[in-house]
């Protein structure tokens, strides 16, 4: 170990992926210097384990183990919720969790590529959340771990969802630590411009022995997936004690910048910290802003350009206008929030056949007049991803035209739909959740 974490009594720290790697071993030290800390892990259990191994090295710790997962916004959005809830001041925010190079262009809940969401939205949604909570503390800070690999990526905004382009598990990753490194480098611009009192760091562990290179491939199933051992010991490695420390010094150290970027200074790959130069992947200020504003847009936008159509038992015509309001045609025909689009037509189907009312299902097509988001009862924790394409929206929908030449499902099929929701409404399982 080269780098002594000062006292940190007193302090309240989050980490990210605090079960495993870097983030387990950061976890521990700040422990052992005093500080508080949030384990956010997407494993209860895992989290749990590490709290325990934690607390035998420092009894008494004050460690917190939450649930997070950052490949799901919905999950994100209720960590942030219960820390705001908290009402107690976050003095840091270590962004550490990811994965890499997953075998195949898999996608998080909310339907992007899974190293762009779970290594940068997902930490740039936590992040946005979390600002005025970091804000009203003083000297907080927002440490966020990059990679070396940053070096070898490029952000395409034309496609950072790995959709048109052919899909690269070792590009996707390298685009997602570049986009890190510049998640931390424009929060320090706009900390700067702002005068906040917030300190925006980035790390990067060089390489690091730990469950990335085997979990990461396989997204934790498993262990089988290791890399080959050639693979592992033809660079020089470190272990997560040193390994983590470039991210423990964005942390703590008193000695940190604003917006500076630390890493093992022999070959960059290990040894004691020092501050790293910017890769030229990195280095424009004005691809940082504009990726924040993409972000924003990511979050809360849809990549879906349709046609869309909407089910319903409801007669309507051209030029019509459906909006939110009216009494759902799900549940208990409660006021609803938010009116409900689809991209497949099956969902459609399904839409028409299962609104309440008498009368033959209908479906339109239908334009949305404003901005429309992801389904979330269709998606995150109920079923992975957005395979229906299931979207909702404050805004009317204009009906375009009718769709006439559709086929509903077959009775049996039907009535099985219709047993298993009137089976969770009596578990006290709404269909919608508006
Ligand atoms: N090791 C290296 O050489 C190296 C090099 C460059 C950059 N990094 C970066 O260092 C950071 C830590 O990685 P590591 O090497 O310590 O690997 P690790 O041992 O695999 O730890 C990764 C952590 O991230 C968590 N995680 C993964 N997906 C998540 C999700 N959807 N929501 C919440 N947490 C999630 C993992 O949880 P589970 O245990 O549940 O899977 C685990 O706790 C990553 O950002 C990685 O990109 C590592």
């Amino acid at each position: 170990m080269f780098y002594t974490v000062p006292p940190q009594n007193g302090r309240r720290f989050i980490v990210t992926g605090a079960n495993s790697g870097t983030g387990r071993e950061a976890a521990r030290r700040l422990a052992l210097a005093g500080a508080e800390v949030v384990l956010a892990v997407r494993s209860l259990e895992k989290g749990e384990v590490a709290k325990a191994a934690i607390l035998q090295e420092a009894p008494g710790a004050a460690l917190d183990v939450r649930h997070l997962d950052l490949a799901a916004l919905a999950s994100v959005r209720e960590f942030a919720a219960g820390v705001v809830a908290d009402g107690r001041p976050v003095d840091v925010l270590v962004n550490n969790a990811g994965v890499m190079i997953p075998p195949r262009r898999f996608e998080t809940a909310d339907g992007f590529e899974l190293q762009l969401g779970t290594n940068f939205i997902g930490p740039y949604v936590l992040t946005t959340l979390l600002l005025p909570v970091l804000l009203r503390t003083p000297g907080a800070r927002v440490a966020t771990m990059s990679s070396m690999v940053a070096n070898f990526g490029t952000i395409d905004f034309d496609d950072l969802n790995w959709v048109s382009r052919r899909y690269s598990a070792m590009f996707a990753y390298a685009q997602s630590k570049l986009a890190d490194l510049m998640l931390g480098r424009h929060l320090a611009e706009v900390a700067k411009e702002k005068g906040w009192d917030l300190l925006s760091t980035i790390a990067h562990p060089g390489y690091t022995r730990t469950n990335l290179q085997t979990a990461g491939r396989n997204l934790g199933r498993d262990a089988s997936d290791q890399l080959p051992p050639v693979r592992r010991t033809i660079m020089p490695s470190q272990t997560p004690e040193i390994g983590a420390e470039p991210l423990l010094f964005a942390a703590t150290s008193p000695d940190a910048k604003q917006g500076a970027y630390y890493g093992p200074s022999r070959l960059g790959v290990v040894g004691p910290t020092h501050e790293a130069t910017i890769p030229r992947s990195g280095r424009s200020l004005d691809v940082a802003a504009r990726l924040w504003d993409a972000a924003e847009e990511l979050e809360f936008g849809v990549e879906d350009a349709g046609p869309f159509f909407h089910g319903t038992k409801v007669d309507l015509g051209v030029g019509d206008t459906l909006a939110p309001g009216f009494s759902s045609n799900f549940g208990e025909g409660k006021q609803a929030n938010f009116v409900y689009l689809t991209g497949t037509l099956d969902a459609a189907i399904w839409g028409a056949e299962l609104a309440q009312g008498d009368g033959p299902g209908r479906i339109y097509r239908v334009e949305p007049t404003g901005p429309i988001e992801n389904d979330p009862n269709l998606t995150n924790v109920r079923f992975p991803g957005n395979a229906t394409r299931s979207y909702r929206t404050r805004e009317p929908l204009r009906v375009v035209d009718e769709v006439t030449d559709w086929k509903g499902h077959a009775p049996e099929v039907l009535q099985d739909m219709l047993d298993g929701i009137a089976k969770m409404a009596e578990q006290g399982v709404e269909a919608i959740n508006d």
